[in-house]
């Protein structure tokens, strides 16, 4: 395969990209293999110190703009993407990757357990998504679609031993909301794929790593004993965004290590 062929594939360079929850874990693994990749990145998230040691690291590796947000509500959604158009003129990937969970046993589960992380993981996507689908469009065309990626969770494709009512509705919800949005989105060159995470080490999962033995026995019972890297992560979000995966809409790839469909 020539290198021109795999460019004419794979390549991003020069597409404009949001990510949301781009300053650690899984959305900084996604911009930083976008930056890489050649895109230009605007990564959102509510901390501005995070917002600016991230736009400093990644700049290291190319185009990345940090701007503090909070995608929880309409009004914080509308902002960003006011923002983002006052910037551009055309936006090919939107990630719609931050995102919160919240454990507690049935009994006590509370509104507020319930409404902060539907707020964030599927209200947030849908809205902010809406907001920006006039530079969407303007980017898609039949041969250059533009695509959204949800990051849902393989929580949200079946039940684990959390107990994390909310997290798991919020996150099937999403996956549905995708698939009609694919949908919806089709004529106007707009692809609308998920992306379901399984064990990622980040701040939300850290109190599963926090001694040695309780991550080397988290590691040992994952199929290919060991979690997410960034590769994983940003790698899928690319070819969703590329030539090669822009036959592809509606659907939910799990990126878990085989951990949902062999286990
Ligand atoms: N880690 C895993 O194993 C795993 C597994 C399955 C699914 N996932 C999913 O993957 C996504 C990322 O998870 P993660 O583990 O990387 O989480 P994380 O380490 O907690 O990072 C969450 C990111 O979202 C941002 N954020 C939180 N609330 C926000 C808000 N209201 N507005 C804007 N940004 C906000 C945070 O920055 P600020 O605090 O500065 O806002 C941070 O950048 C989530 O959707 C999660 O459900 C993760």
């Amino acid at each position: 395969m020539s290198n021109s062929f795999y460019e004419h594939l794979f390549g991003i360079a020069g597409k404009v990209a949001v990510v949301t929850g781009g300053t650690r874990g899984i959305g900084l693994m996604i911009a930083e293999g976008l930056v890489r990749a050649g895109a230009k990145v605007y990564v959102a998230s509510r901390k501005v110190d995070a917002c600016h040691a991230t736009e400093a690291k990644l700049s290291e590796y190319g185009e990345c703009i940090a701007i503090p947000s909070d995608v929880s509500n309409v009004e914080g959604c509308t902002r960003l993407a006011d923002e983002i158009k006052e910037r551009e003129q055309m936006l090919n990937i939107l990630v719609n990757n931050a995102g919160l969970t919240w454990n507690l046993h049935i009994d006590e589960f509370h509104e507020k357990a319930w409404d902060r992380v539907v707020d964030l993981d599927v209200k947030g996507p849908f809205f902010l998504a809406q907001q920006l689908l006039p530079l969407l469009r303007r980017a898609g065309s039949s041969d250059n679609r533009a695509v959204i990626v949800n990051v849902t969770s393989v929580n949200g494709l079946r039940p684990s031993g959390l107990q994390n009512y909310s997290y798991v509705a919020a996150k099937a919800g999403l996956g549905q909301l995708s698939v009609q949005m694919a949908r919806d989105l089709m004529q106007d060159h707009i692809n609308v794929n998920v992306l379901a995470p399984g064990l990622f080490k980040s701040k939300m999962t850290a109190p599963l790593f926090d001694t040695e033995a309780k991550e080397k026995a988290l590691l040992a019972a994952q199929p290919m004993g060991r979690s997410g890297a960034m590769e994983d992560a940003a790698g899928l979000v690319i070819f969703f965004s590329s030539k090669a995966g822009s036959f592809v809409t509606g659907v939910t790839v799990p990126c878990d290590g085989g951990a949902s469909t062999t286990s």
